[in-house]
């Protein structure tokens, strides 16, 4: 059998996607990088925001006219198979094979079996499985706990990945940790929903603070996390981080809206102070941290004064980076189910006005590495003709000239100029470049 993943959403899929390919391998099972080659076709699915969910819709309905034509088996994951909207999609486009974020160890059965395969369970055995280190990959990531405890009003991924946090055996993540580095990963970003909260579930486990330490003590030369909830970013956690050499100072940290008002309707369990709080201990320990955060505009009932505080809360604390949504409203979730949505040009103008706000604030504190050196791991050519592309510890994406770095590596490179979105380089030294696969395994 021919398969090929297709996946959507964020760097939780991309590890379900390598586990699952992983285990389709190791059944047998030869992947392929088209839908034509293919006779089997799966889909990584995400449902947090309404377009990831309209991508996946026009994409089965492609699927749907290919099995028509040449008979091909179609496969549902990810989060949007765990929802009524996605198993509506999958009946309509005749799916044949739906496992949620919680049953992914299933995927061997299900191509066992004859007839339709759906298991939306929450499995055990989900946390036990070992992906192997990515062929020739510099970068990789790891799961470490799944699930979420926390209740945000507007967001699917408890329903989706589990509305219970449980974390991954200790011994599981070192030994995944220990395979990357000998395969010669040289950096390692940790991942769940919510990692702060690792251990919590198990007192026989490590605090995420500890487990920092542990993998920090591998030899990986950069090991990061995502995502944390502000609520559970204690100091132990930045403790361990500036301790620990090989943990990267880039700490993504979601604040979502400035507004006490508003962040009491989306449930967040803290306050505008909590958060600044929070970020004056992190720029306690790690005075040259990169700071990001996510952050969601037009939230139902947010007005200009709610809409000013996030403002100047970005202001105040001078994001690096922000990634930034409108509000979409969500199926099944409680702020879909008791506000109302606000009209789509109010919000469009608002996530323009914070648009506007990042740039400026990009660009001066990308700004501030201009004439200084950094480690770079440069992943290959970048789409900008003549340029290789990858991204420091701080997470900038920085380009280099292309003949000053013909292979994927970690170089040092001196930054000469900054926009909002990039740093620009030249190369002064080589700190680990690899042979190609092709020539090292001649
Ligand atoms: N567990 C992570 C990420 C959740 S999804 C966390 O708590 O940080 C990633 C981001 O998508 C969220 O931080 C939020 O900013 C955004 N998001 C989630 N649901 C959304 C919705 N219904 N509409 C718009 N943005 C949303
Ligand atoms: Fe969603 Fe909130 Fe959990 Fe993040 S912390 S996954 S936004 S419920
Ligand atoms: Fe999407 Fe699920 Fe990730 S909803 S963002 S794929 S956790």
């Amino acid at each position: 059998m021919k398969a090929h993943i297709i996946t959507y959403g964020c760097q939780m899929n991309e590890y379900d996607t390598h586990v699952v390919a992983s285990e389709l391998v190791s059944l047998g099972v030869q992947l392929v990088d088209t839908v034509e080659d293919a006779d089997f076709v799966l889909v990584n699915t995400c449902a947090v925001r309404g377009k990831p969910v309209e991508k996946v819709k026009s994409l089965l309905g492609k699927l749907r006219k290919e099995k028509a034509r040449r008979g091909i088996l179609i496969g549902m994951m990810g989060c949007l198979a765990q929802l009524e909207e996605g198993q509506a999609m999958a009946r309509k486009f005749e799916v044949d094979i739906l496992i949620g974020p919680g049953a992914i160890s299933e995927i061997g059965k299900a191509l066992d079996a004859h007839d339709k395969f759906w298991d939306l369970s929450f499995r055990d055995d989900v946390n036990q499985l070992v992906a192997p280190p990515p062929k020739g990959a510099l970068s990789a990531h790891v799961a470490i706990i799944r699930g979420c405890n926390h209740r945000c009003t507007y967001c699917v991924v408890p329903t989706t990945r589990g509305g219970v946090e449980v974390s991954r055996h200790p011994d599981l993540i070192l030994d995944e940790v220990e395979k990357l580095k000998a395969a010669g990963v040289v950096e390692v970003t940790l991942l769940g929903q919510n990692v702060n909260s690792y251990g919590r579930d198990n007192p026989s486990y490590p605090t995420f603070a500890e487990l920092l330490r542990l993998v920090g003590g591998v030899g990986i030369p950069r090991v990061r996390f995502l995502t944390s909830h502000p609520v559970n970013f204690t100091e132990d956690i930045v403790r361990a981080i500036a301790e620990t050499p090989t943990i990267t100072h880039y700490i993504h940290l979601p604040v979502q809206s400035g507004s006490d008002r508003v962040l009491r309707r989306m449930a967040r369990e803290y306050r505008r102070e909590d958060y600044l709080e929070r970020i004056r201990m992190i720029r306690d320990y790690l005075p040259e941290a990169v700071l990001s955060t996510d952050i969601i505009v037009g939230f139902p009932g947010e007005t200009e004064e709610d809409f000013a505080e996030t403002l100047s809360l970005y202001d105040e604390v001078g994001f690096d980076h922000a990634f930034m949504f409108i509000y979409s409203a969500r199926p099944g979730t409680p702020a879909a189910k008791h506000f109302e949505d606000m009209p789509r040009e109010v919000k469009v103008a608002r996530l323009q006005q914070l648009i506007e706000k990042q740039k400026a604030w990009s660009l001066e504190k990308n700004r501030r590495w201009v004439g200084r050196e950094v480690e770079v791991l440069i992943r290959g050519e970048a789409k900008e003709s003549g340029f290789a592309e990858g991204h420091d510890r701080g997470n900038h994406p920085v380009l280099v000239p292309g003949e000053q770095a013909k292979r994927p590596g970690l170089y040092r490179v001196r930054i000469t100029e900054a926009s909002p979105h990039l740093l620009f380089g030249e190369v002064t030294g080589k700190l680990y470049v690899p042979e190609p696969i092709e020539a090292a395994s001649a």
